[in-house]
């Protein structure tokens, strides 16, 4: 087949990793007989640098006219002033919501061969298999905001629709597992958590009534994910929850650089990216983990393109290249490092 991707870089380790992505992607159009074309893109800071918007109107116009946009990560100190008036994750939110892109799926899978590369015992995260689907753009994120000098105010709202759809995408994911959803909100105080519970409650009564269904304040659900992580399947939570719990989850498999996500909406098309950040600190030294970002262009075979053998393949050859001992910093304890392209290089050789 043949698809358009476009890539964003962005900034930090976000060109790196990408480039990565992109000789998997490659390799994988070469051995299956596809034709992807690749179209970057500046995003982020660097598009601030370059044309005073973090989402100029060509990269949003490349974007909504491909089948599948790869992004590394955005951000940096650079853009970071408490007055800076414009932000890379400004540009971010916009593609997310311009993209129409609700439903964000990040999967934390503990691979065998990393059991010992978490901060946790290897007995609790053994096993652990779960999927967040963290509402996108809606909630906080996206409400009206005042500031003076001495206030400010971020409102959070969501509508029942918001709630129905994510949802919607979370119960069929469910049913394809192992049937089970937890959703987490704060029903105890707030009512857009309220309208939450309620939603998401009815929702799976009527329409997939073999998913067994747990709600979970997100304080308590913090503890329980570090607590028994492998009991969970599929958890559905709103957009800031879900933000900061899948940061905590993704260190159950060993790193936030191994943590994938891909971004959907109605249609095919889907945002790809590693749940990581820019990484200022270790940036253009060629040793961030690039296997985010390679399973997350995994996700984009899968969802967007359709491609689930060619999506397999790529999760096979970086679950053998791990089995093998590949080691990039973040998870290399006390053996020698690969570096993000070594590491890339041997996820490619893989690949059949
Ligand atoms: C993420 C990031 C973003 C978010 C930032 C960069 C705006 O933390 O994708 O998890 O908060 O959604
Ligand atoms: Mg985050």
């Amino acid at each position: 087949m043949k698809a358009n991707i476009t890539v964003l870089g962005g900034d930090g380790i976000g060109p790196e990793v990408t480039r990565e992505g992109v000789r998997v992607l490659q390799r994988v159009a070469q051995i299956h007989g596809h034709q992807f074309v690749f179209d970057e893109r500046d995003f982020g800071g660097i598009a601030i640098d370059r044309h005073g918007d973090p989402l100029p109107e060509d990269t949003l116009a490349s974007c909504k006219s491909s089948d599948a946009i790869l992004l590394g990560a955005i951000g940096g100190p650079k853009w970071s002033a408490p007055d800076a008036k414009l932000r890379p994750e400004a540009g971010l939110l916009r593609l997310r919501k311009e993209l129409g892109v609700y439903a964000n799926l990040r999967p934390v899978a503990v691979h065998p061969a990393l059991e010992n590369a978490t901060t946790l015992k290897p007995e609790v995260v053994r096993g652990v298999d779960l999927v967040f689907v963290r509402e996108l753009t809606g909630g906080i994120y996206f409400g009206a905001k005042t500031r003076s000098a001495t206030d400010a105010s971020d409102l959070c709202s969501y509508s029942a629709a918001e709630i129905e759809r994510v949802t919607r995408v979370a119960g069929a994911l469910a049913l394809a597992r192992r049937r089970k959803l937890t959703s987490i909100d704060k029903s105890n105080v707030l009512d857009t958590s309220r309208l939450w519970r309620e939603v998401v409650t009815r929702v799976m009564k009527a329409e997939f009534p073999d998913v067994a269904v747990e709600h979970i304040l997100v304080d308590a659900a913090a503890m329980h994910l570090i607590r028994r992580p492998s009991d969970f399947d599929v958890i559905v939570t709103e957009n800031m929850f879900g933000d900061i719990l899948t940061d905590e989850a993704s260190m159950l498999a060993g790193s936030l650089g191994l943590s994938p996500s891909a971004s959907l909406g109605d249609g095919r098309r889907g945002l790809y990216e590693p749940i990581h950040g820019s990484a200022p600190d270790i940036a253009g030294r060629g040793i961030a983990n690039p296997v985010g970002t390679i399973l997350s262009a995994a996700l984009l075979l899968r969802h967007s393109l359709g491609l689930e053998d060619e999506a397999r393949c790529i999760e096979t050859a970086v679950a053998r290249a791990l089995d093998t001992g590949l080691r990039t910093a973040d998870i290399a304890g006390g053996s020698t490092p690969s570096s993000t392209a070594a590491a890339g290089t041997a996820i490619v050789e893989l690949l059949r």
